[in-house]
């Protein structure tokens, strides 16, 4: 396994073929508008080194809980891996103690070497947000800018923010705790345009990303559902943010990192990238990829709106070799001529980088 960060710290070299960045973390250059948004169990570091390749401008860890890091130490280690390609790297923390999240910031730092460090004012699972940490943060400001504070303190590189709207209807603050955020550190602010209460469900709301690119002079990135290429250029043109940020829809289309519809994808290339990123979980899951790999698998596969029962057969399949053997057959009847040449056709996409 390509394991952790390289040792040396980190040196951000500006690709050639950008003439500028999109915008800075600080001093550290950002090419490109789209970036997949952290999602537990789902950012893993095959599937961010995929985004990153088709175009994503940054790699965002899952969440790294300090609490349960500081009670483990060892903490789901695959949870922080990142390989070279991947920087700018940031990893993201969550929990409700600001000395807790400096001290294990500090520790992580000097373990990984990071390029910098999200904190999380958004999660909404109520065991998180019940006791005051990811969007329960946003009901006690002053413990924004005391973990702004003593981060930054603790770590030599810069921070990052990435919130929701407020508690619920009635404490709609992000613009109060964006401004905190900045005033104490915060680089770059990202905005998820729902409240805590709505977690999931409604409609994102994008003004409050133009009200915060408005008033605030560190970069804003909007985030909340964004599902197409037509909508992130929507986005960025009615909020006038810096860069968008895709979650659940990435997870179905990768290449929207690339500012494909998913409908422009081949078959070939679907094929190609399973065979890739089944092959590339394969050191950070050690009792089997197989079960991890099937969220993504059905994402990829929704499109073909296959027969129930093929579909079933499929993601249920419990070895590799049965799992493969379905998946090879559907391929070719979908029109793949060449499945050798389709599955070497991505690795070398992904290789040659
Ligand atoms: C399965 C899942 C896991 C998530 N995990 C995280 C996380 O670890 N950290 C975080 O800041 N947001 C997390 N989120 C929220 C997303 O980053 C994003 O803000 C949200 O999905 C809205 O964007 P979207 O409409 O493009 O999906 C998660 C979302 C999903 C669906």
């Amino acid at each position: 396994m390509t394991s952790n960060a390289d040792s040396m710290p980190p040196a951000h070299q500006e690709p050639p073929s950008f003439p500028s960045p999109t915008f800075r973390i600080s001093s550290i250059p950002i090419f490109g508008k789209l970036i997949l948004a952290p999602m537990d169990g789902i950012s893993d570091p095959p599937f961010r080194l995929i985004t990153r390749r088709l175009g994503s401008a940054f790699s965002l860890s899952e969440f790294i809980n300090t609490l349960d890091y500081d009670l483990h130490k060892h903490y789901q280690h695959s949870r922080f891996a990142f390989q070279p390609r991947e920087r700018p790297f940031g990893i993201q923390l969550l929990d409700n103690d600001p000395q807790r999240m400096a001290d294990c910031a500090a520790e992580i730092y000097a373990e990984y070497h990071p390029d910098f460090f999200d904190i999380n004012l958004g999660c909404a699972t109520s065991r998180v947000a019940s006791r005051g940490a990811g969007v329960g943060l946003m009901r006690t400001p002053e413990k924004v800018a005391q973990i702004f504070q003593l981060v930054s303190r603790a770590v030599p590189v810069p921070l990052t923010a990435k919130m929701r709207l407020g508690w619920d209807e009635d404490t709609l603050n992000y613009r109060e705790i964006a401004e905190i955020a900045a005033a104490n550190g915060a680089q770059a602010i990202a905005l998820h345009g729902r409240t805590g209460k709505m977690a999931f469900r409604g409609k994102a709301r994008w003004e409050p990303i133009a009200e915060l690119k408005a008033c605030l002079p560190v970069p804003i990135i909007g985030n909340g559902d964004v599902t197409t290429p037509a909508l992130a250029r929507q986005m960025l043109a009615e909020t006038g943010c810096d860069a968008v940020m895709i979650g659940r829809a990435a997870k179905a289309n990768p290449w929207i990192f690339s500012w494909r519809e998913r409908s422009e994808v081949t078959p070939d290339e679907v094929y190609g990238l399973i065979r890739y990123q089944y092959q590339a979980m394969q050191p950070y899951y050690p009792e089997g990829a197989i079960l991890p790999f099937r969220k993504f698998l059905k994402a990829y596969l929704e499109p073909y709106a296959l027969p129930k029962r093929s579909l079933q057969a499929i993601l249920t399949s419990k070895r590799e070799d049965q799992l493969f053997k379905r998946i090879d057959h559907l391929f070719l009847e979908l029109g793949v001529l060449n499945l050798n040449a389709a599955e070497t056709d991505f690795d070398k996409f992904m290789q040659n980088w």
